[in-house]
């Protein structure tokens, strides 16, 4: 089967031939309708995430049809359309992962590829209103955004939420997530154009981190944030500070630019504000969020579905930030 691999011989991706996966006891083999990228993918190519190891099929997300099985009391499951919890032995407690935690994709061999074996337990039938290229667009970055918002954002109708980085897929997720809860939206974005996108889709307002004095802007135009939801970190983490009301939450999820130089602590402990951190999120979770988006009829936001075999510059086009919403392979 082709697939998008790893290689310990070029230390990048290739796009090749692998043997197709047998299932074994307790689990499933998804023949793959459609897979989509996030930046794990990236930082995984470029050596640039922790636990590194070589010569694996990437990817994490994917929708498709269970083809086979590897015990019998699972055949039940053959013919189904699926898609796939990417979590793997998060653990019993719901606040953590556990240190047994990995996530598919490297490790594992992951969804960039015609078929995937998962364990039973991972597959979820896919929401009704979603066709495989949205519902594919979903698992990783639909899951890491439900729990910031929901768990550690605590968004609820009438809060103003901030999202920063309106281009990226989580980001895109947690605002249409806030917005289906009723919050106020804003967003920032290196891009004017990624603004008025999400202007049409319901956001308030947004303003464009390029610009000198973007902080000051989003507050004059918000009156200040009750929830922040981030994934850029560096020194922007001051100045989203200045835009939080008194005892307001920071939530990130991520740091695209590496962590701030000179946190202005003060200003955290004078604030009252709460900063969390947060990372995928649990099974239940993952259970709920197909609930919601199916509640709320969300349709994820997609850049471009593309043959996996154009998948290396998909790749290329994420790490370069030329990309509105998510990239979508199908083999
Ligand atoms: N912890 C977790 O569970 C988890 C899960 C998924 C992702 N992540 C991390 O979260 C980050 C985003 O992931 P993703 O998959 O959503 O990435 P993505 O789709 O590639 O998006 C990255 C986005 O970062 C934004 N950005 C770049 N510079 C910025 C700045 N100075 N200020 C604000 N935003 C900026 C860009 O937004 P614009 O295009 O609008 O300028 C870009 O679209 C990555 O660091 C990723 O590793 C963590």
């Amino acid at each position: 089967m082709k697939a998008i691999f790893l290689s310990s011989e070029k230390k990048d991706i290739v796009f090749t031939e692998r043997p197709k996966p047998m299932p074994k006891a307790g689990e499933a083999l998804v023949k793959v309708a459609a897979a989509a990228l996030n930046h794990r993918d990236q930082w995984i190519r470029v050596a640039l995430y922790p636990g590194m190891t070589y010569d694996c099929i990437l990817g994490s997300d994917a929708c498709g049809t269970v083809e086979a099985v590897g015990s019998p009391q699972d055949e039940a499951w053959i013919g189904k359309e699926v898609v796939i919890n990417p979590n793997q032995n998060w653990g019993d407690h719901p606040e953590y992962q556990s240190e047994r935690y990995t996530i598919l994709g490297m490790p594992s061999d992951g969804t960039l590829a015609e078929y995937v074996c998962v364990p039973v337990d991972r597959l979820h039938p896919k929401p009704a209103h979603l066709n495989h290229e949205e519902a594919a667009a979903l698992p990783l970055a639909g899951l890491t955004a439900y729990r910031a918002v929901r768990r550690k954002g605590g968004v609820q109708k009438g809060h103003r939420v901030l999202v920063t980085g309106i281009g990226g897929g989580v980001a895109q997720f947690a605002c249409q997530f806030a917005l289906a809860l009723g919050a106020e939206v804003y967003v920032t974005s290196g891009s004017d154009a990624k603004i008025e996108k999400m202007k049409s889709l319901g956001v308030a307002g947004g303003v464009n981190y390029k610009q000198e004095g973007w902080h000051k802007a989003l507050l004059k135009m918000s009156g200040g944030f009750d929830v922040i939801i981030d994934s850029a970190g560096g020194d922007g983490f001051n100045l989203l500070l200045k835009t939080m009301k008194p005892a307001a939450t920071l939530v990130f999820y991520g740091a695209t630019l590496g962590s701030p130089s000179k946190p202005d602590m003060p200003r955290i402990f004078f604030g009252q504000y709460t900063i969390k951190g947060t990372t995928m999120g649990n099974d239940e979770e993952f259970k709920e969020m197909l609930q919601f988006v199916e509640q709320h009829g969300i349709h994820p936001i997609i850049d471009s579905v593309r043959p996996l075999a154009e998948g290396i510059a998909a790749f290329n086009d994420m790490r370069d930030g030329k990309i509105f919403g998510k990239v979508v392979l199908k083999p």
